[in-house]
């Protein structure tokens, strides 16, 4: 069976293999802190043994559940903000036609998303849009208190309800939330909305193998059975019985230690796919809210080749040395567009003659990865057979296992995010939320 594979011999130049080597002992007590759950953070380590836990008859149901609405809707948007739509936009974008909101004779619904943002055009837009086709909603939010989905599924569910009428709206929302907390929770009791729950035991950022990602992935027609199945191969490859050499989440978090301890302090995740945007955006989260805190972590960015080539190719070839790159390179592609010859040759592609447009990404991916090494950059590979669902679920508990390892190894609580509440306060205070008196008076004297 075709499995993702991780190469890091490319940062040898940098840090050598016995450097990584050195830090297998660390790496695997870090692995036992996360599997026996001794570390902090581990009320939230429900994910680690998620994708195997889950049974055929509960994906079954989830199938079974959802069809009717499938069938039905030609919209579904889903509400929901970080942890709780960046799994379910990573996968759907990875999967999807490129140009799936043009295409005539859809099978499945198109995914769309509110929530995630507080754009006052935006939402005008999309409600513009939902006059027209017939929707359904997916509202994700594990407290059910988050402003930004609460405010987005306000507007749209008085806008179905206009437009179906109540009962019928009814049938049409989704709700996934806590089993008995927030605000969410109780008007999906209230409403008689179907409900999915978001185990106590899973963060937002971990949660795309939940009913987060698999409800909306489910109804958008993605087959999550290879997407479990890819995870549930994962994290036999990750198991902490495996020698460090054996294990790509224990050797991706050695290396990346080792890189950041080096001076490497930003890593940046690198594809040759635009399909892949929202993986890195999904990754970007995982990584940025687990490990940075108490004043450390490596920074995560990423760019989408060849496009950022042209754009932030001169910083990564020649800017400041912090950098270090993980490529993601997918192996097949779908399809075969090949390159036809021209008998004035003008623009003198005819060398290209007969070749596969994929050979030249390939080409441009190992250039830019020897350039970079040329120019300071040390670089992982990992290489994906294929953009298919069972790798993308390879992939997926791939970082996540690495993330909650590479963590404990940076000496953080990788399960929490305290620092997002910072700006919540803020804006509550200057949006005058009542309870937010006094930091009200205290922001506006700042102003
Ligand atoms: O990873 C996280 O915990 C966050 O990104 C949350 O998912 C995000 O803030 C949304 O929270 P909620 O699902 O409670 O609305």
């Amino acid at each position: 069976m075709e499995h993702i594979k991780l190469d890091i011999s490319r940062v040898y130049p940098f840090i050598g293999k016995e450097e990584i080597q050195k830090l297998s002992r660390e790496t695997s007590e870090a692995q036992h802190t996360l599997y026996k759950g001794s570390g902090p953070g581990n009320e939230f380590l429900g994910w680690l043994r998620l994708p195997s836990e889950l049974s055929d008859q509960q994906i079954t149901e989830i199938e079974t559940a959802v069809a009717g609405l499938r069938a039905k809707t030609e919209l579904l948007v889903v509400v929901g903000i970080g942890g709780s739509y960046l799994g379910a936009r990573a996968v759907n974008d990875a999967l999807a036609h490129n140009f799936a909101h043009l295409k005539k004779g859809r099978k499945a619904p198109l995914m769309l998303f509110a929530g995630q943002n507080i754009g006052e055009d935006y939402m005008h837009e999309l409600l513009e849009l939902l006059d027209e086709q017939s929707y359904s909603l997916v509202v994700i939010s594990k407290s059910g208190t988050t402003t930004e989905p609460a405010l987005a599924f306000r507007i749209l569910k008085n806008h179905l309800e206009e437009k179906v009428g109540l009962e019928e709206a009814r049938d049409r929302i989704i709700a996934v939330t806590d089993t008995s907390k927030g605000a969410l929770r109780q008007l999906a009791d209230e409403e008689g909305y179907r409900s999915y729950v978001i185990p106590d035991n899973v963060g937002g950022r971990f949660s795309v193998f939940t009913p987060v990602g698999l409800i909306p992935l489910a109804i958008c027609g993605v087959d999550i059975r290879e997407l479990l199945s890819g995870a549930r191969e994962m994290s036999q490859r990750c198991d902490p019985s495996l020698p460090f050499e054996e294990n790509p989440a224990a050797l991706y978090a050695a290396t990346r230690n080792a890189l950041y301890r080096s001076g490497k302090k930003i890593e940046l995740l690198v594809n040759y796919n635009n399909k892949l945007h929202y993986v890195s955006e999904w990754w970007k989260q995982l990584y940025g809210e687990s490990e940075g805190k108490e004043g450390k972590g490596i920074f995560p960015a990423a760019v989408d080749n060849s496009t950022d080539l042209h754009s932030m190719g001169q910083y990564i070839q020649e800017g400041e040395r912090t950098l270090f790159e993980t490529v993601i390179s997918v192996e097949h592609t779908h399809h075969r567009v090949t390159i036809p010859g021209d008998p004035a040759n003008l623009d003198q592609l005819n060398y290209l003659e007969g070749k596969h447009i994929d050979h030249v990404n390939k080409m441009a991916e190992l250039g830019t990865i020897l350039a970079h090494l040329d120019g300071g950059v040390p670089n992982i590979r990992i290489t994906i057979p294929a953009l298919d669902a069972r790798c993308l679920g390879q992939l997926l508990y791939f970082f996540e296992n690495a993330c909650g390892i590479s963590g404990y190894m940076l000496g953080i609580n990788p399960f929490n995010q305290p620092g997002v509440e910072a700006y919540k306060k803020n804006m509550f205070a200057l949006l005058e939320k009542p309870g937010f008196e006094e930091e009200s008076t205290r922001i506006k004297s700042r102003l």
